[in-house]
């Protein structure tokens, strides 16, 4: 049987995971699953795990779920890794929207000042897991979700020297669950191709003839039926004109790049709306409505309410990439890994989100070919500013985090983003050992 590991256990997440692995027990014979967090997060594991042993209990399997607050007791001998971690909770979360946003900047959990933090706060944690996973479970496969998912995965290959990792994201399985049904079409009569950055990739569709059906998609994409973006991101329309033009559908997030004026405008009006306040304080409340409903002793399946997370369906994906991978299945899946050339725009060792074929071997990302120079422009920046990102996290060097605040598109230059930035870094300090 297979051990599983998942790190940050007690996030409401968790309930979509067990779905993910007892539907799929025939194919991943699941034995005994641990679930790790830490002394601020005991409660919430509690909770979460015992609602994740009734969940097994009421399945035809005979699965035991593990509580635990020592990772390493955990990590022994583990098959399979999953993080889920958020270093400093909602609470850090809320000072990465509140901050940028207060001096009238993007203030988002991936994107822009918010996004570059979440990397310093989880880039040195993450890099401590690796280490005990080298002692304690050195064949594992580390299947990361904590975001920034890109980044992160980016850091595990570069700086931690683990190469047995995957990153994941729930974007591209909303994109492929709700895309084929607006061309009257099932998900397997297409063949689906992303490329790009985590949060950041773009894709295109063709049928099982070969015809490019973008376009097609593209034009049902301005009606009123849901084309897949996350419940976390405020639905402004792409420019039809930029679409057609690209010959490529933009993931959601490409929102604050492409519509920045707009997205920007509803992001103030939510924070100065005391009755909305900032997605994590929205969160906040989806999440507390969740653990009343897990405390329920007779609750024995994933609640409908999870969907009003951004995270919704998550579970697909890791769970498919852990069957693929021991199943060895080589399935299609949407993937962070190393490039190898499937972006002959970025460097082969560049950490890309895309198309792959997942097997025991790991992910085989498939060729996608140069982009055009606008969307090249863009990739070639954010990653690089990626990388400047990352850097920053693991040297603790403040000039290099003013680098990339300086690079990231969402940032304006000047006296106000180091204003941003000394001012996240004094409201961090807790999490961030290393500046
Ligand atoms: P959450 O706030 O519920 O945190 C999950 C758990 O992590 C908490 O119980 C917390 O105590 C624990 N934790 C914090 N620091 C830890 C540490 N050092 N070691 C172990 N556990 C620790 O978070 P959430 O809303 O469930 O999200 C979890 C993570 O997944 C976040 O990083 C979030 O951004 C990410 N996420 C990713 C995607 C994706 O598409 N990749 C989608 C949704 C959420
Ligand atoms: C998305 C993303 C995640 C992100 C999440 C936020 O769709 O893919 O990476 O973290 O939703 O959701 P939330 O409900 O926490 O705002
Ligand atoms: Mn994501």
């Amino acid at each position: 049987g297979v051990k599983i590991v998942t790190i940050g256990g007690g996030s409401s997440y968790t309930p979509e995971l067990m779905e993910g692995f007892i539907k799929r027990y025939d194919e991943l014979p699941v034995r005994e699953i641990w679930l790790v967090d830490i002394e601020d997060g005991k409660e919430k594991l509690e909770t979460v795990g015992e609602m994740a042993q009734r969940m097994w209990d009421a399945s035809p399997y005979d699965v035991k779920i593990h509580l635990t607050l020592d990772r390493r007791e955990a990590l022994q001998d583990a098959d399979f890794v999953t993080t889920q971690f958020r270093v400093g909770l909602l609470n850090a979360r809320v000072k990465d929207e509140r901050i940028p946003l207060s001096y009238g900047m993007v203030g988002q959990e991936t994107n822009g000042a918010g996004g570059i933090f979440k990397a310093f706060r989880t880039i040195p944690v993450i890099l401590g897991i690796v280490e005990d996973m080298k002692e304690l479970c050195p064949n594992a496969w580390l299947i990361n979700f904590t975001n920034p998912s890109g980044m992160v995965t980016d850091a595990i290959i570069r700086y931690g020297k683990w190469e047995k990792v995957l990153g994941l994201c729930n974007v591209p399985v909303g994109a492929m669950m709700a895309e084929p049904e607006l061309i009257g079409k099932t998900l397997d009569e297409l063949v689906y191709s992303f490329a790009g950055l985590n949060h950041f990739h773009w894709h295109r569709v063709k049928d099982l003839r070969g015809n490019d059906v973008t376009s097609e998609i593209i034009d049902k994409m301005y009606g009123d039926e849901d084309s897949g973006i996350p419940a976390n991101i405020h639905d402004i329309p792409f420019f039809k004109e930029q679409l057609k033009q690209m010959n490529m559908i933009p993931c959601g997030y490409h929102r604050y790049y492409y519509r920045y004026e707009e997205m920007l405008a509803h992001m103030l009006e939510e924070y100065n709306d005391p009755n909305v306040g900032t997605r994590a304080q929205q969160v906040k409340q989806t999440e507390a409505e969740l653990f009343e409903l897990y405390k329920d002793p007779n609750l024995n399946v994933k609640p409908e309410q999870l969907s009003k997370r951004g995270g919704a369906h998550y579970s697909d994906a890791a769970c498919e990439t852990i069957a693929s991978i021991y199943a060895n299945k080589n399935t299609h899946i949407v993937v962070s890994t190393k490039n190898n050339g499937a972006v002959p725009d970025l460097a082969p060792d560049d950490v890309v989100e895309v198309s792959a074929y997942v097997g025991a071997a790991g992910a085989r990302p498939i060729a996608f070919g140069s982009f055009q120079p606008a969307e090249r422009g863009w990739l070639q920046l954010m990653k690089n500013m990626e990388l400047t990102v990352e850097q920053a996290a693991v040297t603790g060097d403040s000039g290099l985090a003013l680098q990339a605040f300086t690079m990231n598109p969402l940032i304006p230059s000047g006296q106000t983003a180091k204003r941003v930035l000394d001012e996240l870094l004094v409201a961090h300090k807790k999490y961030l050992p290393q500046f």
